[in-house]
């Protein structure tokens, strides 16, 4: 693609100001100063607008390490949002984040402004598996691996679908795999068997676990393999999650 229309598209620009901008100096491809507008670019060519990463993809899919204290919410008037922590790398982009991870959570939260993408990852009848590390504060019990597995009546009466819980018994870290999601889920499953959580930190969506490299606050977009792994993952019924239960 042109470079001009690259810019129209990313940035979306009017042919005259693109010109104007590459007149400026203001755009850069793979770090080089670049003022020409016939110039081919690709795709996934590094190209800059005042040194803000930009790209001609329709939609980004972004998987950030969120940290404790950062809500997943576009804007907060109040608190820093998950989406604050790209917007300088994507300032013309509206991204949200699919699906929710408590404030005092850490971990995979994944950023789109693909709509229809993030309504069918978070369907309910997609079950996308969600992959938690939990401290909690009580030893695991045999009642709590099996009461998971068998689905939790919340204190609300909330029957929860069957979730797994891989630790040995007596250990007060555990990973935990739901496939659905409700409102501070995990915190309230545990309370039912008076355990509390102390951390809780999200490792994985479906099949996609998160990039260790990137530590809290770091982001990166999903590679097409991980894309392609989200998009495919099939309708999971839960007995296959189940077998992999120790
Ligand atoms: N369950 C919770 O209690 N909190 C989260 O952030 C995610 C799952």
């Amino acid at each position: 693609m042109r470079l001009d229309a690259f810019l129209a598209k990313a940035a979306q620009m009017s042919r005259a100001d693109a010109k104007q901008a590459l007149r400026r100096g203001r755009v850069t491809v793979d770090g080089r100063a670049a003022r020409d507008g016939a110039l081919h670019v690709d795709e996934n060519a590094a190209v800059a607008l005042d040194g803000a990463p930009l790209t001609a993809k329709r939609f980004v899919y972004i998987m950030l390490d969120k940290p404790e204290g950062v809500v997943s919410a576009s804007r907060d008037a109040r608190d820093t949002t998950a989406a604050d922590l790209v917007r300088d790398a994507y300032p013309r982009r509206e991204l949200f984040p699919a699906g929710r991870l408590d404030k005092t959570s850490t971990g995979f939260v994944l950023l789109t402004d693909d709509g229809a993408f993030a309504h069918d990852i978070l369907a309910p009848r997609r079950h996308v598996a969600k992959t938690y590390e939990v401290t909690v504060d009580a030893p695991v019990t045999r009642a709590m691996i099996d009461g998971f597995a068998a689905g939790v009546t919340l204190a609300d009466g909330t029957r929860l679908a069957p979730a797994a819980l891989r630790a040995e018994e007596g250990a007060f870290s555990c990973e935990v795999v739901l496939t659905q999601g409700v409102y501070h889920q995990i915190k309230r499953m545990f309370g039912v068997f008076g355990a509390g959580v102390c951390a809780l930190r999200r490792t994985a969506i479906g099949g996609v676990r998160l990039d260790a490299s990137l530590g809290p606050g770091g982001f990166r977009e999903l590679t097409e393999d991980e894309m392609a792994s989200l998009r495919n993952a099939p309708v999971q019924l839960f007995q296959k999650i189940n077998t992999i239960v120790p």
